[in-house]
C-alpha cells in the first residue's frame, strides 16, 4: 500500500461497465485484512451500486464502498484510518476511487450502525497516476514540526477540499496530532469530514511507520497540550 501514496489521485470518471460479481467478491475479500485505529469499535462497509446511492455533489462512480459505524469520539477518524487502506488497495489494483463527502446510501445497513462516509470506486476512465511534482499539498513544515521522513507520506494524504486540516507536533518521542479549527467551512459544513481526513493522515503515518519497523500505538492523553486555532486528537507513539 505504502508505495500507492506517492502516486494515487483521485479519479472522477468512470467506465460504467458493470463489474464481475468475482471481482466484487475479491474487493469484499480484501475487507477482513483492514487494520482499525481503534481495536474494540463495531464497524462495518458495504459495496452499494451507485443507483443506491444520494451523491449530493453529483459523480459518476458506478460503485460505493459505504462504511458505517458505531458512534464514538474517534468514528470518522477510524472511518478515515480504515477506507484509506482500500483506496491505496484499489488503486494497486487499478480501480479508480474518490472519496465523496456528500454521498449517503438511500437504506440503512442491515445491522443499523450510522452511516459515516463513502469512497466511490470503479474501473477508471482516466489515467490513475501521477507523478509527486503534480501532487497539490502544503509544504512539510506547515504541517508538522516533526524532523521525521515518515511525515512525507503524511503530507501526501487526501482530505475534503484538499485542505489537510492536520498539524503533527513531536513532543517528548511522541507525535501529537491536531484537528485545525481555523476554517469557518470546516467547523460549520463539514466537522465529520475533517475527522475523517485525520483518519487518512493517520493511515499514511502507520505505513510509513510499518515500512521502517516502527511500532504505531494510537491513544488519547489527558491533559495534552493544547495549540492555539486546533483541536488535538490524539497522541501517535513508536515506543512498544
Ligand atoms: C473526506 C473526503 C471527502 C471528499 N469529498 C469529495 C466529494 O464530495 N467530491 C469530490 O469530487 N471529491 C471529494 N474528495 C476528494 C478531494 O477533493 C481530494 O482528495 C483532494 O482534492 C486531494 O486530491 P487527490 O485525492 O487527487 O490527492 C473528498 C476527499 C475526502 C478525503
Amino acid at each position: 500500500m505504502y508505495s500507492a501514496i506517492f502516486e494515487r489521485k483521485s479519479i472522477r470518471k468512470y467506465d460504467q461497465t458493470p463489474l464481475p460479481d468475482s471481482e466484487l467478491a475479491s474487493i469484499q475479500a480484501e475487507f477482513s485484512t483492514l487494520n482499525p485505529l481503534l481495536s474494540d469499535l463495531n464497524w462495518k462497509i458495504e459495496i452499494v451500486k451507485a443507483a443506491s446511492v444520494r451523491n449530493f455533489l453529483g459523480g459518476n462512480a458506478p460503485y460505493y464502498l459505504s462504511f458505517y459505524s458505531e458512534e464514538d469520539r474517534l468514528s470518522y477518524e477510524n472511518a478515515g484510518f480504515v477506507l484509506q487502506q482500500l483506496d491505496l488497495l484499489l488503486h494497486l489494483r487499478g480501480y479508480g476511487r474518490c472519496w465523496m463527502g456528500a454521498a449517503r446510501p438511500k437504506t440503512a445497513a442491515e445491522e443499523d450502525l450510522p452511516f459515516s462516509v463513502a469512497l466511490a470506486f470503479g474501473n477508471p476512465a482516466e489515467p490513475l497516476t501521477r507523478t509527486a511534482a503534480q501532487f497539490k499539498r502544503k509544504k512539510l513544515d506547515a504541517i508538522t514540526d516533526c524532523a521525521d521522513p515518515r511525515f512525507e507520506a503524511v503530507r501526501l494524504a487526501p482530505s475534503a477540499r484538499n485542505i489537510q486540516p492536520w498539524f503533527f507536533s513531536c513532543r517528548e518521542g511522541k507525535i501529537l496530532v491536531y484537528r485545525s479549527q481555523s476554517s469557518l467551512l470546516m467547523r460549520l459544513a463539514m466537522p465529520t469530514l475533517s475527522r475523517v481526513d485525520i483518519g487518512i493522515a493517520l493511515c499514511h503515518l502507520w505505513l510509513a511507520s510499518r515500512r521502517v519497523n516502527l511500532p504505531f500505538n494510537f491513544f488519547v492523553e489527558e491533559g495534552a497540550p493544547a495549540k492555539d486555532g486546533f483541536e488535538y486528537v490524539g497522541t501517535v507513539s513508536d515506543q512498544s
